[in-house]
């Protein structure tokens, strides 16, 4: 496998810590040993959001000093925004003419979206051929690998076949197939227990204060079974175990005990936990105001990005044109 990574973020809101326990610790940690490109994905964010696109730029801006903040260096990685960068269109559009429209409406991911989401209309042409753009943001890079959750493992393997078919097709070895690294924490709940989702407003944000974070902790659900101080908890049930899991692993065996044997409450326990989250975040928010002070800096780092991704996608479009005699 090459040592490339390519992978994305749609610029839809704040970032909130399922980002950084899903994807961003994900992407830190790839930096050391592989080629990095993090790319925000405001295409793909505008196939949901046509009807408002007008935050879709700020958001994008928004998030990469949240990446930058939490430790995403530009001096290792490449920083770019997928509009930035012509050619993931370009690729797209090859793409779309040989993918059979079977594969794309028969992708889980997009019967789910088409079934949940009423706010907005999702039957349109763009958004069926979202998978086609990822796989053209994949390919474009020839990332060997790409992490991302578990939810987008079928558009990574619609990515493999688009890119054999290319192969196929035009008797070319351009394209070879694209390993997924799996997130190590899946999913993290919200503080309601569904999904954390800024829709359902139940985030804890990587810019909220630090007074927010003990607000927004303490209304955290807990095990429903544990009513008075002296009824012993379950911690497996509880969500707030969970966040303890990743954001102060360490503690995780005194908290089953207090929690088991009924020798702390839960509002006790909450408050410990805010605290194990605010020392993850208080470097962050130290490095997101150095970095708000500077918005040059940042606007520098995209222009560098897209500097290196825009020489990367051109010579993979030459192979790419070359082999189909274009
Ligand atoms: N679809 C991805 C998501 O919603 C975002 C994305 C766009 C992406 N292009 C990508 C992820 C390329 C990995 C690689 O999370
Ligand atoms: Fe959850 Fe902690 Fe209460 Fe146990 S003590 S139920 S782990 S909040």
């Amino acid at each position: 496998m090459n040592k490339r990574i390519l992978s994305g973020m749609r610029p839809t809101g704040s970032l909130h810590l399922g980002h950084l326990a899903g994807a961003l610790e994900n992407w830190i940690n790839l930096q050391e040993e592989y080629e990095c490109f993090f790319m925000v994905a405001d295409w793909h964010a505008l196939m949901g959001e046509y009807e408002n696109p007008e935050n879709i730029a700020s958001f994008g801006l928004d998030n990469v000093v949240d990446w930058l903040a939490a430790g995403i260096d530009p001096k290792k990685s490449t920083i770019f925004i997928q509009s930035e960068v012509p050619e993931h269109l370009e690729l797209q559009m090859i793409f779309s003419c040989f993918t059979p429209l079977g594969l794309l409406e028969r992708c889980p991911t997009y019967k789910e979206q088409l079934r949940e989401v009423k706010t907005r209309d999702l039957h349109t042409y763009g958004f069926l051929g979202y998978p086609v753009l990822q796989a053209a943001d994949i390919l474009l890079y020839k990332a060997g690998a790409v992490p991302v959750g578990e939810d987008q493992l079928p558009h990574l393997e619609l990515t493999r076949e688009i890119g054999r078919r290319f192969n196929l097709l035009y008797k070319t070895e351009v394209f070879s197939d694209p390993k997924a690294i799996l997130t190590k924490h899946p999913r993290l709940l919200g503080l309601d227990n569904r999904k954390m989702s800024k829709s359902y407003n139940n985030a804890i944000n990587l810019s909220d204060s630090e007074e927010v974070v003990v607000k927004k902790v303490s209304s955290m659900i807990t095990d429903p079974k544990r009513i008075k101080l002296s009824d012993k908890g379950h911690p497996d049930v509880c969500n707030v175990f969970s966040y303890y899991e990743i954001f102060d692993p360490e503690k995780k065996k005194d908290v089953r005990d207090w929690c088991e044997n009924a020798k702390i409450g839960c509002t006790e326990c909450k408050k410990k936990l805010s605290a194990g989250i605010l020392e993850r975040l208080k470097p962050i928010y130290q490095r997101r105001k150095e970095f708000l002070q500077d918005k040059a800096v940042i606007r520098k780092i995209l222009d560098d990005g897209r500097e290196k991704a825009a020489a990367v996608a051109a010579c993979t479009m030459r192979e790419v044109k070359k082999a189909m005699g274009l």
